[in-house]
């Protein structure tokens, strides 16, 4: 049996997942704003893994005998300065969300849940990927912050990302 403060934080994970899918949207839109297509489909892509990652919290509550209770999700942003500014926003909230995880890790060896810590040790690899991946474009763009074609080369690069579904996870 789940323990009810577990089933709260993880609900509350998913409310969190959600916003992340959203937020990753509006970055997209705005990207497509601005004309930078690559940026935009790197986001959209962002946004299907997150709504990947809240179906994983979303059967494993309902596995476990919890109930998912879907909360109001907050408005994104919906504009930046600059394309830079973007990633450091998708590499400080993936820290926030990393928090959120070793929060929830917390939880489950204090509550002895062993359960619940096998299910979230794939995160905390995914989350050093995703962490990783925003970083990458940031120092990308830093380095050619002052190459006149820099960004539209960028741009490019980031329209090759493919979306690879998980295993054992349908939308
Ligand atoms: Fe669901 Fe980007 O972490």
């Amino acid at each position: 049996m789940l323990n009810q403060n577990m089933e709260k934080a993880i609900n509350d994970q998913i409310n969190a997942e959600i916003y992340s899918s959203y937020l990753y949207l509006s970055m997209s839109a705005y990207f497509d704003s601005i004309n930078l297509k690559g940026c935009s489909h790197w986001m959209r892509i962002q946004a299907m893994e997150e709504m990947t990652h809240f179906k994983r919290f979303y059967d494993f509550l309902t596995a476990r005998g919890g109930r998912v209770i879907l909360a109001q999700i907050d408005a994104p942003p919906s504009a930046w300065d600059a394309p830079l500014a973007v990633f450091e926003n998708v590499l400080t909230h993936e820290q926030l969300v990393t928090g959120l995880i070793n929060k929830l890790i917390d939880l489950s060896m204090e509550l002895k849940d062993h359960a619940t810590n096998s299910f979230l040790q794939w995160f905390i690899d995914e989350q050093v990927e995703e962490e990783a991946s925003a970083d990458e474009v940031i120092q990308s763009m830093k380095l050619n912050a002052n190459n006149p074609g820099g960004l539209f080369i960028i741009d490019k690069e980031l329209m090759q990302r493919v979306f690879t579904p998980p295993v054992g996870v349908t939308l």
